[in-house]
């Protein structure tokens, strides 16, 4: 076995040549899900838990394809699954069986210390539920990935970030010192920080007024464009939705029904065309 330090590289290097081989193929002129490597590939995922009242059937069979610098909209009745395959195609929920590949990478070939390293270099994620640090300013809760990620300048990078979150009066505040919006505008600026390969956000505006949902996702959209950010965004928002290149229904955990927002619709036929 080698020492942790140089494994570590090993990974590094691993992931960084796959990720590379996987950008380098999907390349930013193929939105519609349909490349052979695509951003997040998932088929016939499973996913079922043991609770106290049994077995429950999470996912039950779910197909989704979304191609690299793509944006899926995810909509579907509560309870269907739609968080659930969040963790899932971040690799903090293990399939019970099925495929899951997230930026080119077959996640059940990793163990859980390669699964944090990958998540921490190329996923973003803003939880339905925020997990702020609570023991952490909301600079701090910003500035941690950043500097687990190596990045100079950790600090200021997330104070700019809460800036543009509206929320540079509030740097020092606790997450329990905040309100529900405001952390879950911490959570936002955590995840748009790290500039990630493919962000999964899980009903971002949940808790935001109005005005404040679309000034916040008019930075998450503005990261997509600029960065060409891989983005699956969850949200009981039609507004927000049809914001995205396609929007899939998820329902008793598979992929039911697929739209082409009005919006994408003039980018021709082989655009935005494919979950499985
Ligand atoms: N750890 C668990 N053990 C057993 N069942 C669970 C567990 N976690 C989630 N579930 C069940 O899985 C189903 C899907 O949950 P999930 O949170 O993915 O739904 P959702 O589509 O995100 O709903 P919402 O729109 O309300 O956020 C629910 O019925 C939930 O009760
Ligand atoms: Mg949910």
């Amino acid at each position: 076995m080698n020492a942790p330090d140089k494994m570590s590289k090993n990974i590094h290097t691993n992931l960084a040549e796959k990720a590379t081989d996987s950008m380098t193929a999907s390349g930013t002129a193929d939105k519609t899900g349909d490349s052979a490597d695509p951003s997040i590939l998932m088929d016939d995922v499973r996913l079922t838990l043991t609770s106290a009242a049994g077995e429950v059937n999470i996912l039950r069979g779910l197909d989704l394809r979304v191609a690299a610098g793509e944006a899926v909209g995810v909509v579907g009745a509560s309870g269907g699954g739609k968080s659930t395959m969040i963790m899932v195609i971040a690799g903090l929920e293990r399939a019970t069986s099925g495929i899951v590949k997230t930026a080119g990478i077959d996640l059940a070939s990793l163990s859980e210390d390669d699964l944090a390293l990958f998540r921490r270099d190329r996923i973003g994620i803003v939880f339905q539920d925020f997990h702020l640090i609570p023991t952490m300013t909301a600079l701090e809760n910003v500035a941690v990935p950043l500097e687990f990620a190596g990045k100079p300048d950790a600090f200021a990078t997330a104070e700019v970030q809460l800036e543009a979150v509206g929320l540079g009066r509030r740097l020092t505040h606790y997450p329990g010192q905040l309100s529900g919006g405001e952390q879950q505008r911490v959570a936002l600026a955590r995840a748009f920080a790290v500039e990630p390969a493919i962000l999964l956000a899980d009903e971002p505006t949940g808790n935001l007024d109005g005005a404040t949902g679309k000034a916040v996702m008019d930075l998450l959209f503005d990261l997509h464009d600029r960065s060409g950010t891989t983005l699956v965004l969850i949200s009981h928002n039609p507004t927000l939705a049809a914001r995205c290149d396609r929007i899939v229904t998820l329902t008793d955990g598979r992929i039911v029904g697929e739209e082409i927002p009005v919006h994408a619709r003039d980018r021709g036929p082989e655009q935005g065309a494919a979950s499985a």
